[in-house]
Order: structure tokens, then C-alpha cells, then sequence
């Protein structure tokens, strides 16, 4: 069993606050995303400490531009840092990408090229910022919606090398390899029976547009039934990694993303056997992966 199996979680968002509170759901844990907490005080401060006395949680940052040719930023990692006491997250994940540079933010995450040098200094810049906190982070693959002609490997191969060389776990997004894939014409099964299961720790599943020739990750939409099927072969390929559903924009209900939550269990339960085979946790090893992680 992957020994950091949290379950199934849901990202969390400030539309849902009081409702987490009063209701207490049944979900495994919540992913915050950390950039919106970096203030001391204040009601998002007030609300993330009473929801984290009741959920194990999961740091996912968007700032990091790991990619950029920018000195890292040092001010954010401190701020981080905070958090990360505050907090005493699971994991701190950002994304695979560069968001600016020469000062400025695109607020875009920006894909990289996928040369050896690009490794090398994403692999390097990842270990500085490990040093920093203390601990090993994940990196998560973005959609992209470019490719640089420079580009000497497949983003598979690129992904694993930076996580290898860096010493680094995977937020594997399974709706970012669908989009991906559409969008440049790889084949996301490639993508996925290429990487190492030893570095994924985590899986993302997210809704995205479909503007036929191309595809958005939009993050507004329910989950579609292709990335379920990938979430599926994921699921295979991958065993039990702890699971959860991103939406940004056009948030729904929390009734309606557990519904989704619902979903994502069910298809794990039916790939992994919950509960018959030795490969998926049971439910006491999942409370006590919980008890270590508070
Ligand atoms: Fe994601």
C-alpha cells in the first residue's frame, strides 16, 4: 500500500468555509492553495484553522516559477515556510513551469522547454527550495497550450527526469495530461506508462473546455468522461494515490463536487478492489496514515 494514501479530497474553497464547518463532510482531507493564506490574520486565517483541527490538508502553491531564469524568491519561500509551520501540511506541491521573469508575472503557468538544460536547472532550482523548507515537495504537470521547437524529449520524459534528478515527488494531473494531449496529439496512455510510480504522490481530476480543436483548463467544469477513463488507467497503473478534485471558477455546491468525489471513489474502488485485495488500504491504515499526518 502506498504508505501516504490520504484518500479522497476536494480543493478547498472560500464558497465552502462555513459549510465545511457546520457540516463537517465526509472527505479525506482539503488541499488549500496557498498563496490565498500567506496573510497573518484575518478570515481566511480564521477559517483555515478551524477547518485544519478537523482535516489533514495539502499545500499546492501557483507562485513558485520554478522554471523562471529569476533568482528564486526568497521573500515567497519565507512566507512559505510560515504556512508550512502553521499549517503542518501532508505536502507542499507547486507546478512545473516558469510564471514570469525579469520581474515580471504573467500569472500564467508557463511551460517549459524540454531540453537537458532545462532539467538541469529546474532539477537544481527544486533541491535549493527542498534545502529551504526541510523537505521534499511535489511538482505538478500543467497543461500547455505551446511547444518550443527546441524541445529534444517528450514532456513524459522531461517530467521524470526533473523529479529523478531533483529528488522530488509527482501531483500527477490527470485533466492536464488529457488536455495536453489533445492539444499537441501525444498519447496520454504513453504519458502515463512512462513514469516512475515510486515519485507520484498525489492525483489531481479537474473539469476543463472542449472548443474541438482545442481544449482549456478551465477548472469550471465537472470532470468529463475521457479523464475519468484516464483516471481509471491511472488508478492501474499507479495503485491507491491519494486523490482530488480541483475547481477554480463557476463553484459549485459542495453537495455537487462530493457527488463528483463520490464518482472518483467508485472508480477506484472498481480498478483497485477496495477492500479485497491487499494493494488498497484499508480503512484502518487510511486512519492511521491520517493519525500521521494530524
Ligand atoms: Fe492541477
Amino acid at each position: 500500500m502506498n504508505q501516504h494514501f490520504l484518500g479522497f479530497g476536494l480543493g478547498l474553497r472560500t464558497d465552502h468555509f462555513q459549510e465545511v464547518i457546520d457540516t463537517q463532510p465526509a472527505v479525506d482531507w482539503f488541499e488549500i492553495i496557498s498563496e490565498n493564506f500567506m496573510v497573518a490574520g484575518g478570515k481566511p486565517t480564521y477559517y483555515l484553522h478551524k477547518i485544519r483541527e478537523q482535516y489533514p490538508m495539502v499545500m499546492h502553491g501557483v507562485s513558485l516559477s520554478i522554471g523562471s531564469t529569476d533568482p528564486l524568491n526568497l521573500d515567497y519561500l519565507k512566507k512559505l515556510k510560515v504556512l508550512i509551520n502553521e499549517v503542518k501540511p501532508a505536502w507542499v506541491s507547486d507546478h512545473l513551469c516558469w510564471t514570469g521573469v525579469n520581474h515580471v508575472n504573467s500569472h500564467d503557468l508557463l511551460p517549459l522547454p524540454y531540453t537537458q538544460a532545462a532539467i538541469d536547472h529546474v532539477a537544481s532550482r527544486i533541491q535549493q527550495v527542498q534545502e529551504f523548507l526541510g523537505r521534499q515537495i511535489l511538482i505538478e504537470n500543467v497543461s500547455s497550450y505551446l511547444s518550443y521547437q527546441d524541445s529534444e524529449m517528450p514532456e513524459w520524459v522531461f517530467y521524470q527526469e526533473v523529479a529523478k534528478q531533483a529528488d522530488c515527488y509527482m501531483l500527477l494531473d490527470i485533466n492536464n495530461i488529457y488536455v495536453s494531449a489533445r492539444n499537441h496529439g501525444f498519447s496520454a496512455t504513453d504519458y502515463l506508462n512512462y513514469i516512475d510510480p515510486q515519485h507520484v504522490r498525489q492525483f489531481h481530476l479537474a473539469g476543463h473546455t472542449d472548443y474541438g480543436d482545442y481544449v482549456i483548463d478551465t477548472h469550471d467544469h465537472a470532470i468529463c468522461d475521457p479523464v475519468w477513463s484516464l483516471y481509471q488507467a491511472a488508478l492501474h497503473r499507479f495503485g491507491a494515490v491519494s486523490t482530488m478534485i480541483e475547481r477554480d471558477d463557476h463553484i459549485p455546491p459542495l453537495t455537487e463536487l462530493l457527488d463528483e468525489l463520490a464518482i472518483a471513489k467508485r472508480i477506484a474502488n472498481g480498478a483497485l478492489n477496495l477492500g479485497t485485495t491487499k494493494e488498497m488500504p484499508t480503512s484502518e491504515q487510511i486512519t492511521t496514515v491520517k493519525a500521521l499526518y494530524g
